[in-house]
């Protein structure tokens, strides 16, 4: 099983068109060590052949082109054989509409997130203007099969984040998935927005090979710090990386062969390759995505 990062940014990418942050200014200027990034979006497959997404970001066009193994051979045989979405964050589901090419796009969403597509941001009404979308109902919990020896199970992950479409669904607003290459056995969860590491979630990263975990802000108050906006990290719906409870603290222990993190806000420090913070979490045994990032989870 193949997981490609597409995208290792939060929303808004690094650097984000508004944002003067260390970071942003750290690619701009060239001052200090500081990739770009775009914005989150996994790429997986069992055979190298068939391709999914986990979310469709509003830099897929580029993030594809950038990934020969997702560039049709010939004709308009692409690759990508459809998109799963964890939630209906508009960065994580944007790009669907630059998909809208395809000939049909075959879209996993929980129903919550699918009546959000469909009622609150009409993003689907918009999209179904343009190609056939195949809707495949995400049951948390309940295994599917994706083909090719790859199949998943979503999982719930509990927020308590304001929706920022229509009112709140209830469970399923949020999902995590755990992937499984059939033929190996071996699991690979991506966990890209996660408030709260639940006793539930945790189970879902028992004896996984790798975990794409959220690594939005290193702290809680990364955002109040630098005077950017005023809700902390766990406001926003994402678990700190640092700190009491934090996602370093939580998972630093478990034998997960490859503890990536990914969708990292512009504002947080580990993009900056020479910190103290990219130090500390290296140290802990975690990865900081680069967009590219490609593991390769061998039987
Ligand atoms: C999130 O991941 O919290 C959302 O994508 C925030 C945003 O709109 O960028
Ligand atoms: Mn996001
Ligand atoms: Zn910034």
């Amino acid at each position: 099983m193949l997981v490609r990062v597409l995208g290792s940014a939060a929303g808004g990418g690094v650097p984000q068109w508004n944002c003067g942050c260390p970071c942003c200014r750290a690619v701009r200027e060239g001052s200090r060590p500081c990739l770009p990034r775009t914005q989150s979006s996994i790429a997986i497959s069992a055979d190298h052949e068939q391709w999914f997404l986990v979310n469709a970001s509003p830099d897929v066009r580029a993030q594809l082109e950038a990934s020969p193994a997702l560039l049709p051979a010939a004709g308009r045989a692409t690759p990508l054989q459809g998109v799963l979405l964890t939630d209906a964050e508009l960065d994580h589901a944007l790009g669907l509409l630059l998909l809208r090419e395809a000939e049909s796009l075959e879209l996993h969403a929980t129903a919550a997130v699918h009546e959000t597509l469909r009622t609150d941001n009409s993003l689907l009404a918009t999209l179904q203007a343009y190609c056939p979308v195949k809707w495949r109902e995400v049951v948390p919990g309940e295994d599917v099969a994706l083909g090719n020896g790859l199949s998943y199970r979503a999982f719930d992950v509990p927020t308590t984040k304001r929706s920022r479409f229509g009112p709140d669904r209830g469970p399923g607003r949020v999902v995590g998935y755990r992937f499984t290459d059939e033929r190996s056995g071996r699991a690979a969860v991506c966990l890209s927005g996660v408030q709260e590491i639940t006793g539930q979630v945790r189970e879902q990263l028992r004896d996984c090979t790798g975990l794409f975990i959220d690594g939005t802000c290193f702290s809680d108050d990364e955002m109040p710090r630098l005077g950017l906006a005023s809700k902390t990290s766990r406001e926003m719906g994402h678990l700190p990386m640092s700190g009491p409870g934090g996602s370093l603290e939580q998972l630093a222990e478990l034998p997960i062969e490859r503890k990536i993190y990914v969708h990292l806000n512009n504002t947080n420090p580990v993009l900056l390759d020479d910190s103290p913070e990219r130090r500390e979490v290296e140290r802990l045994g975690f990865e900081i995505a680069t967009d590219g990032t490609e593991v390769q989870i061998r039987p």
